[in-house]
């Protein structure tokens, strides 16, 4: 009996991979490492659970992933959000405390506190831009801070500020790509990526990389954008999102479609329960998730067994 519900749990996870495979041929964005990924993270932690969630989510992550930066481009995601962040680099810091009215701040400095109470030696800050998030956590006490991220754009404006402040020697900044990380296995006690994961092209990959670069015991910190639930909350936000935030990009900023794709990207993109589960498949362990004002911003932690 229990092999047969097993051999039938097997069958379901094939037809899984091979909707999943059809539809990245249709759309053209057939990418064997992903797939191999795909399929060994599935039949690893492969359980009925995991299958239902996968079969969820899938759906959101693909549109997530589908959501670019400049609708008549060719190239890959990748390509075009480092192409987006290299050319607004200079004005994101100004641009950001006005769109979101400087809540950020508060956000961020909610996320050190986390990381902090766990007394970590180092630190890796993935997708780091201008290294807002890199420099307060310099107040943590960690003897090394890493700054990640794929645009040298945002990583030069954040060198100039990392100087300013005299945390040459504790923090540096790196090029790299979240979804191929230079780092050897279990490196870091604490990992923080602020808006950032709804960025990367293959968010699974991307998170693979964290949970296999993360020591056991370590702590992983999400700040993301979210919707919020409430209906009133969501009108509020959907007014800021999809007609202050373009409006302000437009007239402000180098890139006038930069803000359109912020946007989009935050209204796709999976959160709460949808990411937690995601996070799980992964294989992270406690898993939580704490919204922020009213919902517009979620903070997830996760750690690692
Ligand atoms: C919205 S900014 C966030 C910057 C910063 N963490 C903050 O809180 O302001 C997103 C950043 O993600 C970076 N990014 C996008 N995809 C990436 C990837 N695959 N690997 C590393 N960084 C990436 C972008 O270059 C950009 O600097």
């Amino acid at each position: 009996m229990t092999s047969s519900i097993s051999l039938g749990f097997h069958l379901l996870n094939i037809v899984f991979i091979d909707l999943y495979l059809f539809v990245q041929f249709t759309f053209r964005t057939y990418n064997f490492e992903y797939l191999e990924l795909q399929i060994s993270v599935t039949l690893n932690r492969y359980n009925f659970k995991y299958l239902i969630t996968s079969l969820v989510y899938l759906p959101k992550i693909f549109m997530a992933e589908k959501v670019n930066p400049y609708k008549d481009s060719d190239q890959s995601k990748k390509v075009q959000v480092t192409k987006m962040f290299d050319t607004i680099s200079n004005e994101y810091d100004g641009l950001n405390r006005v769109i979101s009215f400087g809540i950020d701040v508060k956000w961020r400095n909610k996320v050190v506190k986390m990381v902090a109470e766990k007394q970590p030696e180092n630190i890796l800050d993935i997708a780091t831009g201008t290294g807002d998030l890199a420099i307060s956590l310099a107040s943590t006490n960690a003897k090394e801070i890493i700054g990640l991220d794929i645009s040298d754009g945002m990583l030069e404006v954040g060198r100039k500020k990392i100087s300013s402040k005299n945390l040459n020697g504790i923090i540096s900044m790196v090029i790299g790509d979240s979804e191929d990380l230079p780092f050897e296995d279990n490196t870091f006690d604490a990992i923080t990526v602020a808006f950032g994961v709804r960025n990367f092209e293959h968010l699974e990959k991307g998170l693979a990389e964290i949970l296999r670069v993360l020591k056991p015991n370590g702590i992983f910190v999400i700040l993301e954008t979210s919707v919020p639930t409430n209906p009133i909350y969501k009108a509020g936000y959907n007014f800021h999102t999809k007609l202050i935030m373009p409006t302000i990009g437009k007239i402000f900023s180098k890139d006038k479609v930069a803000y359109n794709y912020l946007s989009e990207s935050a209204s796709v993109f999976p959160y709460g329960e949808a990411l937690n589960n995601i996070l799980r498949k992964i294989g992270f362990i406690k898993v939580e998730h704490n919204p922020q004002t009213m919902g517009v911003a979620t903070i997830y932690s996760a750690s690692k067994a």
